[in-house]
């Protein structure tokens, strides 16, 4: 096993590690001491996690000292300014930020305590998925140790610093994820995005100066603070530093979530960390970042996994999460299912999303089923396009778009032999399915 330095998942693996007296002796709310001990400014809060390069886990990768930067002036904007701690995790594939909850909270809550420090917020909401029942469950207990310690609440170990931290049980939408849907549905309506501008540093939760960010991102802030810029800047890449939570699944010997620095080669975390292909079977197609990042070849296995490097092999770096597929698997089907889910959780504002993701998922059903024609390949090209880039509300267009995209520019030879052979093997010379007409 390759040796690189962690911190990311060190202090989730001791025993109890979920409690306040555990969390302590770890060294957690050590970089907050420190920060009101020092003391430094907000503003020095800000720019160290500038110097570091953090780019947000969420999945977009936007720098987070930049996006931090966005408040307006707490002196000449007064009023309430908010961060919406992004704990709904609903990406298929994507797994880790469940982990640092359950395992984890304190660090977790530091976190958005020197977010509150460095934007001079009032309040902290963490918006956690539904179905996440003992992260939700752990957490709502860590802040009150912590507010009994006198960790969260008014002036902050007898300083002048106070932040109040409100919990919010997600609302079981894939959509509620999209950081205005959150806010949305934060605010108790449905889980709609916003058109955007206005953005949410200036108008976000109930109309205030609002920052939302990713859990894991947020975790990293306690590290730079206490080990410096230049400390984070030793691991990962030079535009990507630090290291992330993969979290790996689909067909490996030894699926979960492994700690690796940004840049490591996508073959050696799976040949590594997860085990290689299970049963030694040969690799077909990999999902590099969450399910909206799309199907990659094998040849691209070698790809480094950093914001970058993804972006040349034609996909993202998303929330880290790979998802392998073996020689077995159909990529057809595969895409069918993962069409199937952005059908459901488009939330039907945006026609190009709603009609898009019902006609891709019924026209994969198709190709799928046997009942294809060689124009639905160039029918789903130009379904894609019309979705993407940037046409919609939000991003979940997009994510329905590059899949489809992919299979397209990969694995179009399936796709063919599909609509030549009859389908799925399993389904070649049964009796076919009834189809919907769609789009032609
Ligand atoms: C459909 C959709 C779902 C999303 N779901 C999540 C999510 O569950 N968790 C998350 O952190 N970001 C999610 N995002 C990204 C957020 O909109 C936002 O970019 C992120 O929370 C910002 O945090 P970061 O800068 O720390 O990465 C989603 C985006 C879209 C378009
Ligand atoms: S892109 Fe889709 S999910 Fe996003 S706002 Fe439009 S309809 Fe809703």
């Amino acid at each position: 096993m390759s040796g690189f330095e962690t911190y990311l998942l060190e202090r989730t693996q001791a025993k109890d590690s979920h409690l306040l007296k555990v969390a302590r002796g770890l060294g957690t709310y050590g970089a907050l001491k420190k920060i009101l001990d020092t003391p430094l400014t907000p503003k020095d809060v800000i720019e160290e996690l500038k110097e570091s390069g953090l780019r947000g886990r969420g999945g977009a990768g936007f720098p987070t000292g930049l996006k931090w930067s966005f408040m307006p002036d707490a002196d000449k904007d007064t009023r309430k300014r908010y961060l919406a701690l992004n704990a709904d995790e609903s990406e298929p594939g994507t797994c880790k930020d469940r982990v640092l909850m359950r395992e984890d909270p304190h660090t977790v809550i530091e976190g958005c305590l020197i977010a509150a420090f460095a934007m001079r917020l009032d309040a902290v909401y963490i918006y956690v998925r539904g179905e996440y029942r003992v992260p939700y469950e752990r957490l709502a207990v860590a802040i009150e140790e912590a507010r009994t310690a006198g960790l969260v609440g008014p002036r902050i170990l007898g300083s002048d610093f106070s932040c109040e931290i409100h919990m919010h049980k997600g609302a079981g939408a894939y959509i509620c994820g999209e950081e205005t849907g959150l806010m949305e549905s934060l605010e108790g309506k449905r889980g709609h995005p916003r058109p955007k501008p206005p953005f949410p540093a200036g108008f976000g939760l109930w109309g205030q100066p609002t920052t939302v960010n990713n859990v894991e991102t947020i975790y990293n802030a306690p590290f730079i603070l206490e080990r410096g810029a230049q400390w984070f800047r030793s691991m990962g890449t030079k535009k990507s530093p630090g290291n992330f939570l993969c979290g790996i699944s689909g067909h490996v010997e030894k699926p979960g979530v492994y700690e690796i620095p940004l840049g490591m080669p996508a073959r050696q975390i799976l040949d590594e960390f997860a085990g290689g292909v299970w049963k030694k079977r040969a690799l077909k197609a990999w999902i590099p970042g969450g399910s909206s990042t799309g199907f990659l070849k094998p040849d691209a296995i070698d790809t480094s996994m950093d914001h970058d490097s993804l972006k040349e092999a034609q996909s993202m770096f998303g929330t880290g999460a790979m998802i392998i597929l073996d020689e077995t698997a159909s990529v057809v089907r595969s895409a069918l299912t993962l069409m199937n889910f952005y059908e459901h959780e488009s939330c039907g504002q945006c026609s190009q999303c709603r009609e898009g993701t019902q006609w891709l998922a019924q026209i994969f059903q198709r190709i799928h089923d046997g009942q294809g024609r060689m124009e639905d390949i160039q029918l789903l090209e130009d379904l894609a396009n019309g979705m993407a880039p940037g046409k919609t509300i939000c991003a979940l267009s997009d994510a329905a778009a590059i899949p489809t995209h992919s299979v397209i520019r990969n694995f179009k030879d399936e796709l063919v032999e599909y609509v030549r052979e009859g389908g799925h093997p399993d389904l070649r010379g049964k009796q076919p399915a009834v189809h919907q007409e769609v789009g032609v």
